[in-house]
C-alpha cells in the first residue's frame, strides 16, 4: 500500500494549515486514510485538498470527518448535504467596505457562534470564481490564544462571551474588517432583521479535546459583551482580544482555484469572506460536518429561526 497523499505546510510561517496532495476519490473509504486525515484535521485545523473534484467526492470526503447537515430550507432532495454559496450580477446584497463596494463579503466569524450548537466545520468547493478577489481568509484561534500576554490567559480563565444574531454587519462592535456601510439589501437580511433572536453564551477559552491545547474561543461577529462585566470593562477587554484574533500576522488567504476543496475547523478556525466586484459571478459549494462542542448554552428564549442561517 502507498502512501496515498502527501502533506504540506500551507505557509512555512503559520502555525496551521497543510495541503492534502494526490489523495483520490477511491482512498477515501481506506480506514488508514481516513485516520490520517483526521488526525491533521485535529492537528492542523485547515486542509486543502488539491486534485480532488466533484460533488461526489465533495460529500464522500466531508463524511470522513463526520455526519452532515442537512440545510433546512434545502429543496433539491438529491443534493440535500450540499449547500450554495452564490453571488450573481443581479443579487441585491452589496456592502461597502472601506469605500470599495463588495459582494460575497463576510466579516471575521465562528458558523453559528450565535446558537448554543456549533458545527464542527466544512467544506467549500468552488464552481465558478471571480476574475479577481473573491479569497477567503481564516485564522487559528489556538495560535492566537498561545500569542495572548499571560496576563490576558489568567483574566479570560471562567469568563464567557455573550453572542447574538444580527445580520447587519454595521452594528458589528468588534474586530471589524474596515469601515463597512450596507448599500443593498437582499430580502432574508432584512427580514431577519424583523426577528429578535435570543442570546448565546460560549466560553472564551476552552481546550481541544484531541491535545488539550487551549483556543481564544472568540468570533468578532456577533459578539456583545462578556457575562457579569460592566458594559465599559467588557467593551475594552474584547476591544483587546479581538484585536489579537485579527491579527493578519496569523491570516492565510485562499486565493480559490477550481480542482480543489477546504476543510476548516469550525471550532477552532475564524473565518471571512474578502467579497468580490458586484457584478461578477462567484459561485460556492459547501457541506457541514456536524457535532457540538458542549460549551454553548442559551440565556432566555427557546432558539428558532437562526438556524436557517449558516454563517
Ligand atoms: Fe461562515
Amino acid at each position: 500500500m502507498g502512501k496515498h497523499f502527501e502533506v504540506r505546510p500551507i505557509d512555512k510561517a503559520l502555525p496551521y494549515g497543510v495541503e492534502i496532495i494526490g489523495l483520490r476519490a477511491d482512498d477515501l473509504a481506506n480506514r488508514e486514510v481516513q485516520a490520517r486525515l483526521r488526525q491533521h484535521w485535529a492537528r492542523d485545523g485547515l486542509l486543502i485538498f488539491r486534485g480532488l473534484e466533484g460533488e461526489r467526492a465533495h460529500v464522500d470526503l466531508s463524511r470522513v470527518f463526520g455526519p452532515l447537515l442537512v440545510h433546512p430550507l434545502h429543496t433539491d432532495p438529491t443534493r440535500k448535504e450540499i449547500f450554495s454559496v452564490r453571488h450573481d450580477p443581479e443579487d441585491p446584497y452589496i456592502v461597502e467596505v472601506d469605500g470599495t463596494p463588495l459582494a460575497a463579503w463576510l466579516p471575521w466569524h465562528s458558523d453559528l457562534i450565535y446558537v448554543d450548537h456549533i458545527n464542527h466545520g466544512g467544506i467549500l468547493r468552488p464552481l465558478v470564481l471571480p476574475k479577481s478577489q473573491g479569497e477567503t481568509g481564516y485564522i487559528d484561534k489556538i495560535a492566537t490564544y498561545e500569542a495572548l500576554p499571560q496576563r490576558l490567559k489568567t483574566r479570560l480563565e471562567g469568563l464567557e462571551a455573550i453572542y447574538q444574531f444580527d445580520r447587519n454587519p454595521e452594528l458589528q462592535k468588534f474586530g471589524r474588517n474596515g469601515a463597512v456601510k450596507v448599500l443593498h439589501e437582499t430580502k432574508a437580511a432584512i427580514a431577519s432583521r424583523s426577528k429578535t433572536y435570543p442570546r448565546v453564551l460560549h466560553p472564551l477559552v476552552y481546550e481541544q479535546a484531541e491535545t488539550g491545547r487551549k483556543v481564544l474561543n472568540i468570533s468578532p461577529w456577533f459578539v456583545l459583551g462578556i457575562a457579569g462585566m460592566a458594559e465599559a470593562e467588557s467593551d475594552d477587554l474584547l476591544q483587546e482580544i479581538t484585536g489579537y484574533a485579527t491579527d493578519p500576522r496569523y491570516a492565510y488567504w485562499h486565493r480559490w482555484q477550481l480542482g480543489e476543496m477546504v476543510l476548516w475547523d469550525n471550532w477552532r478556525m475564524l473565518h471571512c469572506a474578502a467579497g468580490c466586484a458586484p457584478d461578477e459571478i462567484r459561485w460556492m459549494e459547501r457541506t457541514t460536518i456536524a457535532g457540538d462542542y458542549g460549551l454553548g448554552r442559551l440565556v432566555g428564549a427557546e432558539f428558532v429561526d437562526a438556524k436557517i442561517m449558516n454563517f
